[in-house]
């Protein structure tokens, strides 16, 4: 009877860690739901930016600031490589304060940033930027790997693209900080699990996706072949509206036949201007700029209105797009 209690026990342990490792847990959930009369939500996304305030970051930085009052934003995204070159040394680094707090200094933009990391940030202290210490730093900042923002309306899945990318792994020339990353392809298939799980489980009239790596780009750094064979299928499945992304410096809008995803680029938050652009089917390319800026989305019940913005303040490019749900009908 002992032993067979003994032997339960085990079973018991064994079940339990095999069913850990196997199912994916839940993406971490954060509700913001639009604070505007209308309903409507305003955010504003930038890419691929902390560098001091330099190569035009501060001119970004303004223009957003000028935008962030005019439409009254509810929040920003962050699309990744948050601080150039090498992430943050640790949770006191002062380069937080330099190339974030110190430039996005417009009371439009004191509001909640949601970020992800990006290949640069991940050849730094990751764990740093994941950190609570930095939002006690700056009540604004918010940075997590794989996590979820629901709007009511809209949901916003943000997913870390980073280990999808086969050629980190063998870079000798950068260190990449994988901690909380290994083992690797169970990483990457519990991302996966819990991304296409939340899509399901969805009601919002929108889905958007948000990962600092392109799927479609005709930028420096074009598709990411990973993403295309792993993500992309499921964003299909689960009828995602946009998908946007940084780490091409330029501000970029895709749009394929067959799909009904809009790609969109805002990867434009500081060093820019590298003039390598791929050649591209002229009717998917709907926008290409490879110049500083930003971008905002106003979301509504039924409609969402993207436009990308140039360090004046200049609109480059806008479109939109109508959803009738069966209530309307
Ligand atoms: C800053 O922006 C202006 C206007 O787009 C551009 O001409 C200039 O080259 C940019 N400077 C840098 C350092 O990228």
């Amino acid at each position: 009877m002992a032993i067979n209690n003994k032997i339960a026990a085990v079973l018991l342990v064994v079940y339990t860690v095999v069913a850990a490792a196997n199912v994916a847990a839940e993406l971490q959930r954060f509700d913001h739901h639009p604070t505007k009369p209308d309903g409507s939500l305003d955010i504003m996304v930038v890419g691929d930016w902390g560098r001091r305030g330099l190569y035009n970051q501060s001119d970004v930085a303004f223009q957003m600031g000028k935008m962030g009052e005019k439409l009254d934003v509810d929040f920003i995204v962050s699309t990744g490589d948050n601080f150039y070159d090498d992430g943050l040394i640790d949770d006191e680094d002062p380069l937080f304060v330099e190339s974030f707090s110190q430039v996005y200094t417009a009371a439009s933009l004191q509001k909640q940033w949601y970020s992800v990391l990006g290949n640069h940030d991940y050849r730094g202290n990751v764990l740093a930027q994941l950190s609570p210490v930095l939002t006690q730093r700056d009540s604004k900042w918010l940075c997590l790997r794989s996590f979820i923002v629901n709007s009511g309306i809209v949901e916003f899945f943000f997913v870390d693209t980073t280990p999808f990318q086969d050629k980190y792994f063998t870079d000798d020339d950068h260190k990449y900080d994988w901690r909380g990353v290994l083992p690797r392809e169970e990483y990457l298939s519990n991302v996966l699990k819990e991304v296409e799980m939340a899509l399901e489980e969805s009601s919002a009239t929108w889905k958007i996706v948000i990962g600092h790596h392109t799927i479609f780009s005709a930028g420096h750094h074009g598709n990411t072949q990973e993403l295309v064979d792993q993500l992309l299928p499921i964003l299909e499945a689960k009828e995602v509206d946009l998908y946007i992304n940084g780490h091409d410096h330029c501000l970029q809008h895709i749009s394929i036949p067959n799909s009904q995803i809009q790609f969109l680029t805002s990867g434009a938050g500081s060093k820019a201007w590298r003039g390598d652009i791929n050649e591209w089917d002229t009717n998917q390319m709907k926008f290409y700029y490879d110049g500083q800026g930003f971008m905002t989305l106003r979301i509504t019940e039924v409609e969402i209105n993207v436009a990308f913005y140039d360090v004046f303040g200049k609109i480059l490019h806008e479109w939109s797009t109508k959803k009738y749900t069966h209530m309307d009908s």
